[in-house]
Protein backbone atom coordinates (compact mmCIF):
# COMPACT_ATOMS: atom_id res chain seq x y z
CA UNK A 1 0.00 0.00 0.00
CA UNK A 2 1.43 3.44 -0.98
CA UNK A 3 1.25 6.09 1.60
CA UNK A 4 0.84 9.53 0.27
CA UNK A 5 0.78 12.75 2.67
CA UNK A 6 -2.57 14.54 3.48
CA UNK A 7 -1.01 17.45 4.41
CA UNK A 8 0.97 21.14 3.14
CA UNK A 9 3.29 21.16 5.99
CA UNK A 10 6.28 21.34 4.09
CA UNK A 11 8.88 20.06 6.62
CA UNK A 12 6.47 17.31 8.03
CA UNK A 13 6.42 16.16 4.48
CA UNK A 14 10.46 16.44 4.07
CA UNK A 15 10.66 14.68 7.21
CA UNK A 16 8.58 11.81 6.20
CA UNK A 17 10.13 11.13 3.05
CA UNK A 18 13.49 11.54 3.88
CA UNK A 19 12.48 8.27 5.80
CA UNK A 20 11.11 6.84 2.54
CA UNK A 21 7.16 6.88 4.23
CA UNK A 22 6.07 9.51 1.61
CA UNK A 23 4.60 7.87 -2.12
CA UNK A 24 2.81 11.01 -2.45
CA UNK A 25 1.28 13.79 -1.13
CA UNK A 26 -2.87 15.03 -0.99
CA UNK A 27 -3.43 18.33 -0.16
CA UNK A 28 -7.45 20.53 -0.20
CA UNK A 29 -8.89 24.20 -0.15
CA UNK A 30 -8.84 23.15 3.99
CA UNK A 31 -5.39 22.05 4.21
CA UNK A 32 -3.94 25.26 1.82
CA UNK A 33 -6.18 27.42 4.42
CA UNK A 34 -4.25 25.64 7.46
CA UNK A 35 -0.61 26.14 5.73
CA UNK A 36 -1.32 29.90 5.41
CA UNK A 37 0.45 29.67 2.12
CA UNK A 38 -0.53 30.73 -1.02
CA UNK A 39 -1.14 27.53 -3.38
CA UNK A 40 1.31 27.58 -6.07
CA UNK A 41 4.08 28.35 -4.28
CA UNK A 42 3.66 25.35 -1.35
CA UNK A 43 2.48 23.01 -3.96
CA UNK A 44 5.65 23.63 -6.25
CA UNK A 45 7.63 23.47 -2.38
CA UNK A 46 6.08 19.99 -2.17
CA UNK A 47 6.61 18.98 -5.88
CA UNK A 48 10.27 19.71 -5.14
CA UNK A 49 10.61 17.41 -2.44
CA UNK A 50 8.28 14.21 -3.32
CA UNK A 51 8.78 12.96 -6.71
CA UNK A 52 5.64 10.94 -6.46
CA UNK A 53 1.97 11.62 -7.17
CA UNK A 54 1.34 15.55 -5.32
CA UNK A 55 -2.42 16.47 -5.31
CA UNK A 56 -3.83 20.11 -5.77
CA UNK A 57 -7.35 20.81 -5.69
CA UNK A 58 -9.38 23.16 -8.07
CA UNK A 59 -12.32 25.25 -6.53
CA UNK A 60 -14.31 25.93 -9.05
CA UNK A 61 -17.82 24.65 -9.42
CA UNK A 62 -18.29 24.54 -13.33
CA UNK A 63 -16.20 21.87 -15.56
CA UNK A 64 -14.85 24.55 -17.34
CA UNK A 65 -13.02 26.61 -14.59
CA UNK A 66 -11.91 23.20 -13.39
CA UNK A 67 -10.43 21.96 -16.56
CA UNK A 68 -9.00 25.63 -16.88
CA UNK A 69 -7.74 25.36 -13.20
CA UNK A 70 -6.25 22.12 -13.60
CA UNK A 71 -4.46 22.65 -16.60
CA UNK A 72 -2.91 25.98 -14.66
CA UNK A 73 -1.89 23.89 -11.57
CA UNK A 74 -0.18 21.04 -13.69
CA UNK A 75 1.95 23.50 -14.94
CA UNK A 76 3.24 23.45 -11.66
CA UNK A 77 5.40 20.12 -12.05
CA UNK A 78 4.67 17.29 -13.87
CA UNK A 79 4.09 15.07 -10.43
CA UNK A 80 0.84 17.23 -10.18
CA UNK A 81 -2.30 15.30 -9.46
CA UNK A 82 -5.82 17.95 -10.41
CA UNK A 83 -8.05 16.89 -7.83
CA UNK A 84 -11.88 17.47 -8.62
CA UNK A 85 -14.52 16.86 -6.94
CA UNK A 86 -17.29 13.92 -7.29
CA UNK A 87 -19.97 15.84 -9.17
CA UNK A 88 -21.17 15.67 -12.91
CA UNK A 89 -19.05 18.31 -13.50
CA UNK A 90 -15.86 17.52 -11.73
CA UNK A 91 -16.32 14.25 -14.18
CA UNK A 92 -16.63 16.04 -16.89
CA UNK A 93 -13.40 17.77 -15.94
CA UNK A 94 -11.52 14.46 -14.84
CA UNK A 95 -12.78 12.79 -18.46
CA UNK A 96 -10.81 16.07 -19.98
CA UNK A 97 -7.95 16.14 -18.45
CA UNK A 98 -7.85 12.56 -17.98
CA UNK A 99 -7.81 12.51 -22.01
CA UNK A 100 -4.73 15.04 -21.82
CA UNK A 101 -2.48 12.78 -19.91
CA UNK A 102 -2.69 14.31 -16.59
CA UNK A 103 -3.43 12.29 -13.48
CA UNK A 104 -6.79 12.61 -11.83
CA UNK A 105 -8.20 12.26 -8.33
CA UNK A 106 -11.40 12.32 -8.07
CA UNK A 107 -12.35 13.27 -4.21
CA UNK A 108 -15.16 13.36 -1.64
CA UNK A 109 -16.55 10.14 -2.78
CA UNK A 110 -18.77 8.58 -0.45
CA UNK A 111 -20.92 5.59 -2.18
CA UNK A 112 -19.83 2.69 -4.25
CA UNK A 113 -21.87 4.27 -7.73
CA UNK A 114 -19.67 6.89 -6.83
CA UNK A 115 -16.56 5.46 -7.21
CA UNK A 116 -18.02 3.62 -10.43
CA UNK A 117 -18.50 6.55 -12.19
CA UNK A 118 -15.39 8.04 -11.38
CA UNK A 119 -13.51 5.04 -12.60
CA UNK A 120 -15.46 5.58 -16.36
CA UNK A 121 -15.10 9.23 -16.46
CA UNK A 122 -10.70 8.22 -16.12
CA UNK A 123 -9.96 8.61 -13.11
CA UNK A 124 -6.48 7.69 -11.82
CA UNK A 125 -7.03 7.71 -8.19
CA UNK A 126 -10.73 7.83 -6.33
CA UNK A 127 -10.55 8.77 -2.71
CA UNK A 128 -13.45 7.54 -0.31
CA UNK A 129 -13.47 9.50 2.87
CA UNK A 130 -13.32 7.22 5.60
CA UNK A 131 -13.50 8.69 8.54
CA UNK A 132 -16.21 11.44 7.52
CA UNK A 133 -18.72 8.26 7.24
CA UNK A 134 -17.70 7.14 10.38
CA UNK A 135 -18.33 10.70 12.07
CA UNK A 136 -22.16 10.03 10.87
CA UNK A 137 -22.16 6.45 11.75
CA UNK A 138 -21.38 4.76 8.65
CA UNK A 139 -19.12 2.78 7.80
CA UNK A 140 -16.22 4.51 5.96
CA UNK A 141 -14.20 1.32 6.03
CA UNK A 142 -17.00 -0.76 4.54
CA UNK A 143 -16.81 1.36 1.51
CA UNK A 144 -13.00 0.94 0.83
CA UNK A 145 -13.91 -2.90 0.69
CA UNK A 146 -16.80 -2.51 -1.74
CA UNK A 147 -14.86 -0.07 -3.69
CA UNK A 148 -12.30 -2.45 -3.94
CA UNK A 149 -14.80 -5.89 -4.82
CA UNK A 150 -16.69 -3.94 -7.12
CA UNK A 151 -13.00 -2.41 -8.70
CA UNK A 152 -11.62 -5.93 -9.21
CA UNK A 153 -14.79 -7.70 -10.21
CA UNK A 154 -14.24 -5.05 -13.66
CA UNK A 155 -10.96 -4.90 -13.82
CA UNK A 156 -11.37 -0.75 -13.70
CA UNK A 157 -7.08 0.12 -12.97
CA UNK A 158 -8.56 3.37 -10.96
CA UNK A 159 -6.51 3.36 -7.78
CA UNK A 160 -8.42 3.40 -4.09
CA UNK A 161 -7.05 6.16 -2.51
CA UNK A 162 -8.65 5.84 0.76
CA UNK A 163 -8.63 9.47 2.54
CA UNK A 164 -9.83 11.24 5.62
CA UNK A 165 -8.08 8.49 7.34
CA UNK A 166 -7.87 9.36 11.10
CA UNK A 167 -6.76 6.44 13.07
CA UNK A 168 -4.04 3.73 12.80
CA UNK A 169 -6.86 1.33 12.79
CA UNK A 170 -8.21 2.83 9.77
CA UNK A 171 -4.70 1.73 8.18
CA UNK A 172 -4.33 -1.10 8.84
CA UNK A 173 -7.94 -2.05 7.66
CA UNK A 174 -7.29 -0.22 4.35
CA UNK A 175 -4.09 -2.19 4.12
CA UNK A 176 -5.91 -5.46 4.90
CA UNK A 177 -8.95 -4.63 2.51
CA UNK A 178 -6.12 -3.95 -0.32
CA UNK A 179 -6.56 -0.34 -0.50
CA UNK A 180 -3.61 0.71 -3.36
CA UNK A 181 -3.34 4.21 -1.62
CA UNK A 182 -3.89 5.58 1.92
CA UNK A 183 -3.78 9.74 2.57
CA UNK A 184 -3.11 10.55 6.32
CA UNK A 185 -1.72 13.32 7.96
CA UNK A 186 2.16 13.28 9.57
CA UNK A 187 0.88 12.92 13.04
CA UNK A 188 -0.95 9.28 11.94
CA UNK A 189 1.67 8.39 9.83
CA UNK A 190 4.10 8.53 12.69
CA UNK A 191 1.76 7.42 15.35
CA UNK A 192 1.98 3.77 13.04
CA UNK A 193 5.36 3.29 14.94
CA UNK A 194 3.53 3.09 18.39
CA UNK A 195 2.90 0.41 20.72
CA UNK A 196 2.02 0.43 24.07
CA UNK A 197 4.41 -2.37 25.02
CA UNK A 198 7.43 -1.01 22.74
CA UNK A 199 7.41 1.68 25.31
CA UNK A 200 6.96 -0.36 28.66
CA UNK A 201 9.43 -2.65 27.08
CA UNK A 202 11.92 0.08 26.32
CA UNK A 203 11.54 1.63 29.68
CA UNK A 204 12.54 -1.57 31.21
CA UNK A 205 15.65 -2.06 28.95
CA UNK A 206 16.74 1.75 30.34
CA UNK A 207 16.48 0.81 33.89
CA UNK A 208 17.99 -2.08 33.34
CA UNK A 209 21.40 -1.20 31.30
CA UNK A 210 21.76 1.45 33.85
CA UNK A 211 21.82 -0.94 36.68
CA UNK A 212 25.04 -2.91 34.69
CA UNK A 213 27.01 0.39 34.48
CA UNK A 214 28.04 -0.68 31.50
CA UNK A 215 28.38 1.80 28.51
CA UNK A 216 29.00 1.05 24.62
CA UNK A 217 30.38 4.78 24.22
O1 LIG B 1 -7.77 15.05 1.82
C1 LIG B 1 -9.07 14.83 2.18
C2 LIG B 1 -9.31 14.09 3.46
O2 LIG B 1 -8.27 13.22 3.74
C3 LIG B 1 -9.75 14.94 4.59
O3 LIG B 1 -9.78 14.29 5.83
O4 LIG B 1 -10.03 14.33 8.28
O5 LIG B 1 -10.70 16.34 6.93
O6 LIG B 1 -12.07 14.26 6.87
P1 LIG B 1 -10.69 14.84 7.02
Amino acid sequence: MKFFVDSADVAAIAELNDLGMVDGVTTNPSIILKSGRDIMEVTKEICSIVSGPVSAEVVSLTADEMIAEGRKLAEIAPNITVKVPLTWDGLKACKVLSGEGKMVNVTLCFSVNQALVAAKAGATFISPFIGRLDDINLDGLELISDIRQVYDNYGFETQILAASIRTANHVTQCALIGADVMTAPPAVIKGLASHVLTDKGLDQFVKDWAKTGQKIL
